[in-house]
């Protein structure tokens, strides 16, 4: 599974870029709103940052404007994926962006016939958003499911992207299912490595170590 991290905030993303377990970023414009960068440079700065894809969201609602933003933030870095919203103009600008070979990261998609729609339009990436379903009182995991499903049994090339991420066990559990990627607020990628076991057993074996009066080096 690829982690992408779910913001723009450049200082969390150079610090987590430097584990090496980064494989892209995920923007949304609440997320480079937060930021209280302009939005070109932020994006073009993270693009710099990580080699993985970058995504980078229209605001436009209709087809031909959406599609001109997308060809502008695509321009911004080669590794620059350029996200819609799941709508008809947003499937239509992926259609048109992907002929051109451009990566499109389709994103605010709640169902699995949403899913569908945008694997045929030449989604790079889907995003089903689990934590925002789960709020409803629906569970997003099912979503995440029956997307795997769908896109197994087709052998579309698009990649199921776990997003809206409140928690580890939204990881793991999607990881059992078959997702590609999941994109985590930095917190979450924290939350995963750390785990107060392996704390306790490391100043345990430190102490003991230090107790030897030994070195390694
Ligand atoms: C996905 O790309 C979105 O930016 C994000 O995961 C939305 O998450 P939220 O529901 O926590 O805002």
């Amino acid at each position: 599974m690829k982690f992408f991290i779910d913001t723009a905030d450049i200082d969390e993303i150079k610090d987590l870029a430097a584990t090496g377990l980064v494989d892209g970023v995920t923007t949304n414009p609440s997320l480079v709103a937060q930021s209280g960068r302009d939005f070109f440079e932020v994006i073009k700065e993270i693009a710099g940052v990580v080699d993985g894809p970058v995504s980078a969201e229209t605001v436009a609602t209709d087809h031909e404007t959406m599609l001109k933003e997308g060809l502008k933030l695509a321009k911004l870095a080669d590794n620059i994926t350029v996200k819609v919203p799941l709508t008809v103009d947003g499937l239509k600008t992926c259609k048109a962006l992907s002929d051109d070979g451009i990566k499109v990261n389709v994103t605010l998609c709640f169902s699995a016939g949403q899913a569908l729609l945008a694997a045929k339009a030449g989604a790079a990436f889907i995003s089903p958003f689990v934590g925002r379903l789960d709020d409803i009182g629906f569970d997003g995991l099912d979503l995440i499911a029956e997307i795997c499903t769908i896109y197994g049994n087709y052998d579309f090339d698009t990649e199921v992207l776990v997003a809206s991420v409140r928690g580890p066990l939204h990881v793991i559990d999607a990881a059992k299912m078959g997702a590609d990627v999941a994109t985590v607020p930095p917190k979450v990628l924290r939350q995963l490595y750390n785990h107060p076991l392996t704390d306790k057993g490391l100043d345990a074996f430190l102490k003991d170590w230090a107790a030897t009066g030994q070195t390694i080096l």
